[in-house]
C-alpha cells in the first residue's frame, strides 16, 4: 500500500486522491471557498481568481480551482491576504458592467426595502433579472464590497434579445467563460466562444453573429452556467420574476431518458424550468425541450372535453360517448382485422405513468405490441 498524501487546509488535515485540486479537497470537507468560472466536470480555466488561497511557501495567492492538492501542502482558505484580494476581484466585476442589484451603492441594512426602491425607481426592466440568484450579488453580500469610487464601465455591446429562449445581456458578463466551458465541454455543441481581444472581448457565436443564426440548438445549458444575469430567459424580464415560486422537482416526459427537472411555479402555472442539480441521468443537463417546451401545459387551446367528429365536423361529446365510441370502433377493427391492425400513438406532453397506462392497455387490451410516442416540441 502507498504512503497516504494529506494537505492541511485551515490547520486540519485531509487525505486526497491523485487528480483533486485544493479546492476539491475543501468542498468535500465543507470547507467554503468561492468560485464563479469554476464548473465541476470542466477543465479549470483559472479566469476568475475569486477562489484564490494562500499557500505556505508559495510566492502569491494560487487558484485553488486549478492548483493540484500536494503532499504536506499548507493552506489557508480565508487568510486576511485572501479576503483582501477577493474583495478588490468582486469590487472590479461589479464596476465593470451593469450591476445595478442595490450592492453598489448600498447603505442600508434592509435589503428588502432597498431593493423596492430601486425597483420603483428604475422600473423592472433595469433591475438586474437573477436579483437573489446572482453569485456575484451572493460574494458582494458576503464580503460586503460596494464598487462606489470606481469608474463605472460601460458594456460596448448592446443586448441581444432577437433569439428563441435566451436573452445575451453584455453588460452584465463578467467573462468567466462558464457558458463556453457548458457549451463546449459538457453538451459539445461549440456554438461559443471568446471573441476579440483585452477590453473588447466578448462571448461570440460563431462569426458573432446572434445564437438564432449560429450552431447553438438552445439546450439552456449555458442559463444554467452562467453566475450572472447576463444569459437568462425571456421570463427572467416579466414582473413574476418577484413573487415567489413553489418548486416542484418531477421527471421529464419528452424521451425515455428520465431527466430530472425542478419546475417554478407560479399560481398553479409553469414559469420556468431547470435541471434539478446533480443527479442522474441527466446530472444538470437539459435540452431543449426539456428545459422550454413547458407551455403547452397552460395553453388555451388545450381540449378540456372530448370532441366527435360527425358529417366531417368536430363536435363536443361527453366522455360516456366518446368513450364507448372508441371502444365500439376498437373492437371492430380488431374483429375485422386483427390486433396488429391497430397502433397505439401517445405523446411526450403527458405523464410517464399515463403513457405506462397507454402501453399496458395496447398490450394486454389490445393485443397489439404497436405502440410508439410522439415527441415533438
Ligand atoms: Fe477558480 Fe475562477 S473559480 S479561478
Amino acid at each position: 500500500m502507498g504512503k497516504e498524501t494529506t494537505i492541511t487546509i485551515d490547520n486540519k488535515r485531509f487525505t486526497f486522491e491523485p487528480d483533486e485540486t485544493i479546492l476539491d479537497v475543501a468542498h468535500r470537507n465543507n470547507i467554503f471557498i468561492p468560485t464563479l468560472c469554476h464548473l465541476k466536470g470542466a477543465t479549470p480555466t483559472g479566469a476568475c481568481r475569486i477562489c484564490v488561497v494562500e499557500v505556505e511557501g508559495a510566492p502569491n495567492l494560487v487558484a485553488s480551482c486549478a492548483t493540484p492538492a500536494a503532499n504536506d501542502m499548507v493552506v489557508y482558505s480565508e487568510s486576511q491576504e485572501v479576503i483582501k484580494d477577493r474583495r478588490s476581484i468582486i469590487r472590479l466585476m461589479l464596476s465593470s458592467g451593469h450591476h445595478n442589484c442595490a450592492i453598489r451603492d448600498f447603505d442600508t441594512k434592509d435589503w428588502t426595502q432597498f431593493q423596492l426602491k430601486v425597483l420603483e425607481e428604475d422600473g423592472t426592466q433595469d433591475l438586474c433579472p437573477v436579483w437573489g440568484e446572482c453569485k456575484l450579488q451572493d460574494l458582494a453580500y458576503r464580503y460586503q464590497v460596494k464598487a462606489k469610487g470606481l469608474p463605472q464601465s460601460e458594456s460596448k455591446y448592446p443586448m441581444e434579445r432577437v433569439n428563441p429562449f435566451i436573452i445575451r445581456d453584455f453588460s452584465r458578463c463578467i467573462l468567466c467563460g462558464r457558458c463556453v466551458q457548458a457549451c463546449r465541454e459538457v453538451q459539445v455543441n461549440n456554438a461559443i466562444d471568446f471573441g476579440y481581444r483585452g477590453a473588447d472581448t466578448k462571448i461570440v457565436a460563431g462569426a458573432d453573429v446572434a445564437l438564432k443564426d449560429s450552431d447553438c440548438v438552445f439546450c439552456g445549458e449555458c442559463i444554467e452556467a452562467c453566475p450572472v444575469g447576463a444569459l437568462v430567459t425571456e421570463h427572467a424580464l416579466k414582473p413574476e420574476r418577484f413573487v415567489k415560486t413553489q418548486k416542484v422537482r418531477t421527471t421529464c416526459s419528452y424521451c425515455g431518458v428520465g431527466c430530472q427537472i425542478e419546475l417554478n411555479v407560479q399560481h398553479n402555472r409553469i414559469i420556468k424550468v431547470n435541471s434539478a442539480g446533480d443527479v442522474p441521468p441527466n446530472n444538470g443537463s437539459l435540452c431543449v425541450k426539456g428545459r422550454f417546451g413547458f407551455d403547452f401545459v397552460a395553453s388555451p387551446e388545450r381540449l378540456t372535453s372530448p370532441l366527435i367528429r360527425k358529417n366531417g365536423k368536430l363536435e363536443g361529446a361527453t366522455w360516456d360517448e366518446a368513450l364507448d365510441l372508441v371502444a365500439d370502433s376498437l373492437t371492430q377493427v380488431k374483429k375485422d382485422h386483427g390486433s396488429d391492425s391497430i397502433g397505439v400513438l401517445t405523446s411526450a406532453r403527458v405523464t410517464n405513468e399515463e403513457n405506462y397506462i397507454a402501453q399496458k392497455f395496447a398490450r394486454a387490451v389490445l393485443k397489439t405490441n404497436n405502440v410508439d410516442h410522439c415527441a415533438r416540441l
